[in-house]
Formats: structure tokens, sequence, C-alpha cells
């Protein structure tokens, strides 16, 4: 019997601190509450914080704990720096390299749980995990469709397209973007539609600023990407 095939994509961001695990870890929610059922994976992160599995990567927490299958920390993250610095820097000055196979295996050994797996990416589309790659090298190896995060704010008109470019450049879909609203600031509606003025990639969702994904607070995911 054919096993169904396994729905994969890669979280990217417009920048570091934009949103990434915000959007990430309530997509995961909304995906599962949607019976649709979705793990999050971190597979590099760094900076650390107390939690009740004692210092951990508080993106890889939150993915954890949003994620639909019980998970072992290791499974969701398995390259941890305590440090808050660049993971390339960090795996450097540790001897500690990151290897792109062990990424791999980690994503395959989620994949093959068949649920929906949101990847989220470490700072922005080319954030370098060596001296010689960045983690936008690893998405193309695994030939996996992007999701921008857009944090919104002022130049975030020239990141969101550059970064758009730079993915289908490379011979990726961007599924889609979601916006994230970074103040609660009316005008930030302006970003969005000087976005859509020059794209057609579709918005698959908004995220409020602190409040909650519904209509009440303007915010929604398009899930019908995800099925
Ligand atoms: N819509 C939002 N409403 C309120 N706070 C938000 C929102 N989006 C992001 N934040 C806050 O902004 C900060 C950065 O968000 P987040 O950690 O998700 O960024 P990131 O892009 O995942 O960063 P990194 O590159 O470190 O992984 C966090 O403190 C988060 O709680
Ligand atoms: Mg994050």
């Amino acid at each position: 019997m054919n096993q169904p095939k396994p729905k994969t994509w890669f979280i990217t961001g417009t920048d570091t601190e934009i949103g990434k695990t915000y959007s990430t870890t309530r997509l995961l929610a909304a995906l599962n509450e949607a019976n649709m059922p979705a793990n999050g994976y971190k597979p590099v992160a760094s900076g650390a914080a107390m939690t009740e599995l004692g210092l951990k990567n508080p993106d890889a927490f939150g993915h954890l704990k949003a994620s639909f299958d019980s998970l072992q920390y290791e499974e969701v993250n398995p390259y941890f720096f305590e440090a808050e610095e660049a993971p390339h820097i960090l795996a450097d000055e540790l001897g500690q390299p990151i290897f792109f196979e062990k990424m791999t295996k980690g994503l395959r050994h989620l994949e093959a749980k068949n649920r929906i797996t949101l990847v989220e990416g470490a700072g922005g589309w080319y954030t370098p995990l060596s001296f010689e790659k960045s983690f936008s090298d690893w998405v193309v190896e695994n030939q996996l469709p992007v999701i921008v995060v857009v944090g919104l704010k002022l130049g975030v008109i020239n990141h969101a397209r550059l970064t758009f470019d730079a993915i289908e450049k490379a011979g990726l879909k961007v599924t889609g973007w979601i916006a994230n609203h970074l103040s609660d600031s009316a005008s930030l509606k302006n970003y969005i539609i000087g976005i859509q003025a020059f794209t057609d990639i579709p918005l698959i969702g908004e995220i409020p600023y602190k409040g909650a994904i519904s209509a009440d607070h303007g915010g929604y995911f398009d899930l019908t990407h995800f099925s």
C-alpha cells in the first residue's frame, strides 16, 4: 500500500526576530485544531531559556508544545547552541560543524510520521550555517516549498520582494506569505497592499499584534494550501 505523501514546508522570514516562531507555532495550532495533524521542526537553533525541560531553545520548545505528536526535544531540534549568536559562528568557535545529513535525517524521521511538517529556518533566507553553506542550500537540497513570514514594519516591502526573488531564483516554490503585525498600528495594512502590488504569491495568513487568530481580531490562516 502506498504511504501518503509527506507534506513539508520550510518557513523563512524577511529577517530575524520578525515572527517566524510566533507564526509557525500558531499555524501548527490552527492545523491541529482543523484535524490536519502537524509537527514542527527547528533543525538549528541558538539561544537558550529555562523551560520545563531545563535550559532549551525557546523556538524549538514552542514547536514541541504546538506539535501533534508527543515528540522528544531532540527530535524537534538536533542542533542546539546555548549562546545567542549566529549558528555558523558558534559552530566554528565550538568546533561543532552543522551537517546537512543530520538535519535531513531528522526531517525524514519526522516525515515518516505522515504529518504536515513545518520546518523553521534561522534568521532570513541566506542565513549561513558554515562559511561555505547557507540554510537556503539545505532547503534547495531537499526541494522544499517555502512559506515566507513577513514582519510588517518600515522596509518590509523591499525585504519581502528580495526574499521572494531569492527563493524563486533557487527554483523553489513560494506557497505563500504570512503577514505578521509587529505592532498595533493600523497603517501596517499599507505594507500588505504594497507587497501585493508587486507579487502574485498568495497571502495565506494574517496575524494580528498580540491578538488571537480570529475574525474578531482580523487574523486568519488559509489552510487550503496545506491539504
Ligand atoms: N504578531 C505578534 N504579536 C505580538 N508579538 C509578536 C508578534 N510576532 C512576533 N512577536 C514577538 O516578537 C519577538 C520575535 O518573534 P519570533 O521569536 O517569532 O521571531 P523569529 O523570526 O522566529 O526570530 P528568530 O530569527 O530568532 O527565530 C517575540 O518576542 C515574539 O513574541
Ligand atoms: Mg524563531
